[in-house]
């Protein structure tokens, strides 16, 4: 996500809060921005690399020793100079970067307008600075207090006044926020390689505290107010170390970033009652209900989150829905047309193949609607209607985090059209939005069971082939189980629906050979069943991933990799992780180059 970078000390701050930006460039990023107080508030920023502000600022230097930074990766509004961070409020007192998400912003922004407050940006970044500086009645920390009591949404924010200049304050709901401490100099960062060159001295903040940053060093309270007495901790890490969080790959981090992503994806979209908000889903009620047909076209990754796409709309809006692969549709002589929607889904929003299905389905007279994590991608300019993932910046090129965002937004946009259509009524919309609510935490409980990956990894590492077979949406999640694998571990694997084993593949189950079974279908559970028994009779290993409460599957499966009963329409949600971390161990056992396999690239902008 984007990054935070804050200086107090003796030091002239502008040119170590470019450096402390610049460690976190590895994020990804769109703009890039600073802020320093001396006397009055100045401000540089400018869209692109950070490069461009550095050009910016050797022609108008900053100078001062207090100020406050950003990289900026676009949530609400393009990448532009206007977008950027820092925000001030009108009177250019009070200064704010913002990272994560204020869910009720709009509603926020329109009350502000109405006292009379002029926007110069489209972020919902811009209404901190206007509401701390409205609530500021000589106070920096209670104006900032009041402030996030009306910000719903999960994030960190960062603020600057020239009423109170040797302080920065700020607060972390969610979004990371850590505070470097150094000699007469104080740090602030969202992530620790920003300043591990200054420091390795820091105090963690957690979700819902404040911190108050001076040159003397940092006092914690609760949002509330009440006192923290956080101990600092030496981090000892390198800084690549750091840039993982301490992982040792930035697959892994994603991975387990997932929970979080979840929540970020649903943010200000979901209520209880499943009631779905889409900021840039602009099509009414009338044409979601005259849809005929849903094209979802994509490639690799994105492609498998479509085929989970396709089984929740056909399945809950029983609408017949197609799931292609760009590189297919873009050839299939238009097949695709007016009253028909084609969802376009693509992580970087550049894949070549997947811009031209969507132009050509744009051409033929479909409505486009993107489905992509990068904000201002070439995708998001050219749909008519946008879901942005918010999954983050993805590192590793194989992709796990922007894959379950992905899923999520499916979830949401099939309650959207569902809820027009009249084909969800009120008590599955309940349903499906305390499963995805409740999605988080069984993500975070599949996380904990990592050595159950491990012992499948141990398994598989030194296996020919592995074959990954499931029903419907398990068929779906196989399909992506088996790409993660042959990407990273250079195994050769393939996947296919259950019944079709027996088809042909079987000729190639022998002795050990691992089959890798989906088995969070309840309503085709013993057909699954019988293909894994065609397996086992076959003298193939089983590895199957199922319920906690599946006892049946003891009988027959070498190893069982868990997950928490959940209704199955959503497992697929939970089901992938297992998937994902056995795929990443088989690959480190097998001493890969796991964040950059070979022959791959991140974005494919080539046919
Ligand atoms: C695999 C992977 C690729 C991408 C595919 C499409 O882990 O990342 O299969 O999913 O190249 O990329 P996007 O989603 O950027 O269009």
């Amino acid at each position: 996500m984007c990054g935070i970078m804050g200086y107090v000390g003796p030091q002239e701050a502008g040119p170590i809060l470019v450096d402390g930006l610049k460690r976190l460039e590895y994020r990804g990023y769109d703009s890039a921005g600073v802020a320093v107080t001396n006397g009055s508030i100045n401000v540089r920023k400018a869209q692109g690399k950070i490069a461009n502000l550095e050009d910016m600022l050797e022609v108008e230097p900053l100078v001062g020793s207090i100020g406050i930074g950003h990289t900026r990766w676009a949530t609400h509004g393009a990448p532009t100079d206007a977008n950027a961070h820092p925000h001030t409020d009108p009177s250019g007192e009070f200064v704010v970067v913002h990272n994560g998400i204020i869910e009720n912003f709009q509603s926020l922004r329109e009350q502000l307008a109405a006292d009379g407050s002029e926007f110069t940006s489209e972020t919902d970044s811009e209404v901190l600075a206007h509401l701390v500086a409205r609530e500021y009645d000589g106070d920096l920390v209670e104006a900032v207090r009041k402030a996030v009591a009306l910000s719903d949404g999960a994030y960190a924010m960062v603020v600057m006044s020239k009423r109170e200049p040797r302080k920065i304050v700020a607060v972390r709901k969610i979004s990371p926020l850590v505070v470097g401490l150094g000699d007469g100099e104080t740090f602030l960062a969202s992530d620790i390689p920003a300043v591990l060159h200054h420091t390795r001295d820091f105090l963690i903040i957690e979700d819902d505290e404040l911190v108050v940053v001076t040159e003397d060093g940092a006092t914690v309270e609760t949002i509330d107010g009440e006192p923290v007495d956080r101990d600092a901790i030496h981090v000892t890490w390198d800084a690549e170390q750091a840039e993982k969080g301490g992982y040792e790959h930035f697959m892994l981090k994603e991975i387990n970033e997932q929970p979080a992503v979840v929540t970020e994806t649903l943010a200000g979209r979901l209520d209880e009652d499943g009631t779905v908000w889409l900021e840039d889903v602009d099509f009414g009620d009338d044409y979601a209900a005259a849809i005929d047909r849903v094209w979802i076209t994509a490639c690799g990754t994105a492609y498998h989150a479509g085929l989970i796409g396709q089984e929740i709309f056909r399945r809950i809006l029983r609408l017949p829905t197609n799931v292609e692969y760009a590189h297919e549709l873009r050839y299939a002589d238009p097949i695709v047309g007016p009253n028909e929607l084609t969802i376009a889904i693509s992580q970087s929003g550049e894949t070549a193949d997947t811009l031209a299905a969507a132009r050509l389905a744009g051409d033929n007279g479909s409505r486009m609607l993107a489905i992509t994590n990068v904000v201002g991608s070439t995708l998001s300019r050219y749909a008519d209607d946008i879901l942005y993932t918010r999954a983050g910046p993805e590192i590793s090129v194989a992709s796990t985090k922007a894959y379950m965002a992905m899923l999520i937004a499916q979830y949401l946009l099939a309650l959207r059209i569902g809820a027009a259509r009249g084909t969800v009524n009120a008590e599955l919309a309940a349903r499906v939005s305390h499963g995805l609510h409740q999605m988080p935490a069984a993500l975070e409980e599949v996380l904990r069971r990592e050595p159950e990956a491990l012992a499948a990894a141990e398994l598989i590492r030194s296996a020919e082939d592995v074959y990954f077979i499931g029903r419907g949406l398990d068929y779906a999640i196989a399909m992506e189980g088996s790409l993660k694998l042959k990407e990273i571990s250079y195994l050769h694997s393939e996947a296919m629906p259950a019944g079709e084993l027996k088809h042909g593949t079987l000729a190639l189950i022998t002795d050990g050979v691992p089959v890798v079974v989906m088995l969070t279908q309840r309503d085709v559970y013993d057909k699954t069943i019988s293909a894994v028994q065609e397996v086992k009779a076959r003298g193939g290993a089983v590895i199957a991933v199922a319920y906690d409460t599946d006892t049946e599957i003891d009988k027959y499966a070498d190893l069982v990799l868990r997950i928490p009963d959940m209704e199955d329409l959503m497992a697929p949600v939970a089901a992938v992780i297992p998937l994902q971390l056995m795929a990443y161990h088989v690959a480190r056992l097998r001493d890969n180059d796991i964040d950059q396999p070979r022959n791959l690239a991140k974005s494919v902008t080539v046919e």
